[in-house]
C-alpha cells in the first residue's frame, strides 16, 4: 500500500511541529499536492514560521484558514472548499505546565476539537477508504516509567496531567471512530520533539534563549528525570512513512532511543551554546537553578518504536549532538523570530501580514 494524497488538511500548522511538517511535505516529502494550514493562532501559533512558504506556495500550494477546531461550522466550510483527502491532526493546547494551572482550554481542544474534527470527516468522507485521518499524540498518555522498561503500543494507558488526559481522550476518540464508523485512521504516540520553531516555554528552546538573554536556566526538582528526546524532522518523516504505508485502526509509537536526564542534557546544551556563541562555559553554568518541582512531574519516558521501525522501514537519522546544534544554530541565527516571539510582536506581524487576528 502506498496512499497517495491531493489535499492535506494539516490542523495546528502555524505550531511548532505543522510548521516543520509544513516545511517538510513542500520541500523535501515525496508530496506534490497541496495544504491547508487550519490554525485558530494561540498564543503557539506563529505564521512568521512560514512566511517564506506562504510567499511562493500561496494560492497554489498552500492555504491557510484561521480557524478553531471547535467550531464545527468553520470546519465543515474548509471541509467542502478544499475536500481534503487526509488530515493530519496536530492542533492542541500542549503545555503541561499551563494545563495544570487552567485545564479547561486542554479539554475544549484536545477533545471537543478533536470529536468535532472527526466527526465532520466522518460525514465529508462518508464511508470512502481512499482517505486518512492520522491523529498525533504523545507518549506522556502512557503514565511514568521506573528505572526500567518501554512503552509499547499496548502499554495501558496512565496519563498524570490534565494535558495527557486529555490527550488520552483524543486517542479514545481517534480508535473508536474506526471502530464504530470505519473512519481510516492512524495514530502515533512520540516522545518530546525539539528543532526549530519551538515556541520558547519548552525545555531547551528556553534553555537556549534564557543563556543568550543572561537569564537563570530553571531545572525542575533534582533534575534527574528522564525524557526521550528525538530531532523534529525525524518524527515528521515517520508520520509521513505512517500516512503513506500504515495500517489503518493501528497506533505506532515514535522515539529517538535517546533518553536523558534533565540535568545533563542542560549541561551538554550549555557546552554547546557556549561554543557557538562565544559565551563563556563557566558564566552559562552558574545560570543554572533548581526549583520547585512540578505536581505529577512523570519521573521517565522511554518508547519503544520496534513496530515503526519493523513494520514501515523508518528510523532515527539525526544524531543527539548534530541535532542539538543544528537548533541551537537556528536560535542564534533567527534573532527576529526570537525577539518578536519573546515580545509578542509576532501577533502585530500577523496582523500586518495577514489581517487575520
Ligand atoms: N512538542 C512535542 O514534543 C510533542 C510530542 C508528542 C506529541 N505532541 C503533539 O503534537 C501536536 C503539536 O505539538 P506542538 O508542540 O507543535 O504544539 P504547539 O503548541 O507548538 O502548536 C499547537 C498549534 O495548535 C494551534 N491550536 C491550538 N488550539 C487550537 C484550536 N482550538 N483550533 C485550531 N488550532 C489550534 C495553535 O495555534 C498552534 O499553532 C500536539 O497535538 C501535541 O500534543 C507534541
Amino acid at each position: 500500500m502506498n496512499r497517495r494524497f491531493q489535499t492535506i488538511l494539516v490542523t495546528g500548522g502555524a505550531g511548532f511541529i505543522g510548521s516543520n511538517f509544513i516545511h517538510f511535505l513542500l520541500e523535501k516529502a515525496d508530496f506534490q499536492g497541496r495544504i491547508v494550514n487550519l490554525d485558530t493562532l494561540t498564543y503557539a501559533g506563529n505564521l512568521e514560521s512560514l512566511a517564506e512558504l506562504a510567499v511562493k506556495f500561496k494560492g497554489t500550494r498552500y492555504f491557510f484558514e484561521k480557524a478553531d477546531i471547535c467550531d464545527r461550522a468553520a470546519v465543515e466550510r474548509i471541509f467542502a472548499s478544499f475536500a481534503p483527502d487526509a488530515v493530519i491532526h496536530l492542533a492542541a493546547e500542549s503545555h503541561v505546565d499551563r494545563s495544570i494551572l487552567g485545564p479547561e482550554a486542554f479539554i475544549k481542544t484536545n477533545v471537543m476539537g478533536t470529536f468535532t474534527l472527526l466527526d465532520v470527516a466522518r460525514n465529508a468522507w462518508k464511508g470512502r477508504h481512499d482517505v486518512l485521518f492520522h491523529h498525533i499524540s504523545t507518549d506522556e498518555v502512557f503514565g511514568s516509567l521506573g528505572d526500567s522498561g518501554y512503552f509499547t503500543e499496548s502499554t495501558p494507558y496512565d496519563p498524570r496531567s490534565p494535558y495527557s488526559a486529555s490527550k488520552a481522550s483524543s486517542d479514545h476518540l481517534a480508535l473508536a471512530y474506526y471502530h464504530t464508523y470505519g473512519l481510516p485512521i492512524t495514530l502515533s504516540n512520540c516522545s518530546n520533539n525539539y528543532g526549530p520553531f519551538q515556541f520558547p516555554e519548552k525545555l531547551i528552546p528556553l534553555m537556549i534563549m534564557n543563556m543568550i538573554e543572561g537569564k537563570s536556566l530553571p531545572v525542575y526538582g533534582d533534575g534527574k528525570n528522564i525524557r526521550d528526546w528525538i530531532y523534529v524532522e525525524d518524527h515528521n518523516a515517520a508520520v509521513w512513512e505512517i500516512m503513506k504505508r500504515g495500517e489503518a485502526g493501528r497506533s505506532y509509537n515514535i522515539g529517538g532511543e535517546n533518553e536523558w536526564e534533565n540535568i545533563r542534557l542542560l549541561d551538554r546544551l550549555v557546552e554547546i551554546v557556549a561554543e557557538e556563541s562565544g559565551k563563556p562555559l563557566s558564566q552559562l553554568r552558574s545560570q543554572i537553578t533548581y526549583v520547585k518541582d512540578r505536581p505529577g512531574h512523570d519521573r521517565r519516558y522511554a518508547i519503544d518504536c520496534s513496530r515503526i521501525k519493523n513494520e514501515l522501514g523508518w528510523k532515527q537519522s539525526v544524531d543527539f549532538d548534530d541535532g542539538l546544534r543544528k537548533t541551537v544554530r537556528w536560535y542564534l541565527s533567527n534573532p527576529l523570530w526570537t525577539e518578536h516571539v519573546r515580545s509578542g510582536e509576532y501577533l502585530n506581524w500577523m496582523d500586518r501580514n495577514y489581517a487575520v487576528r
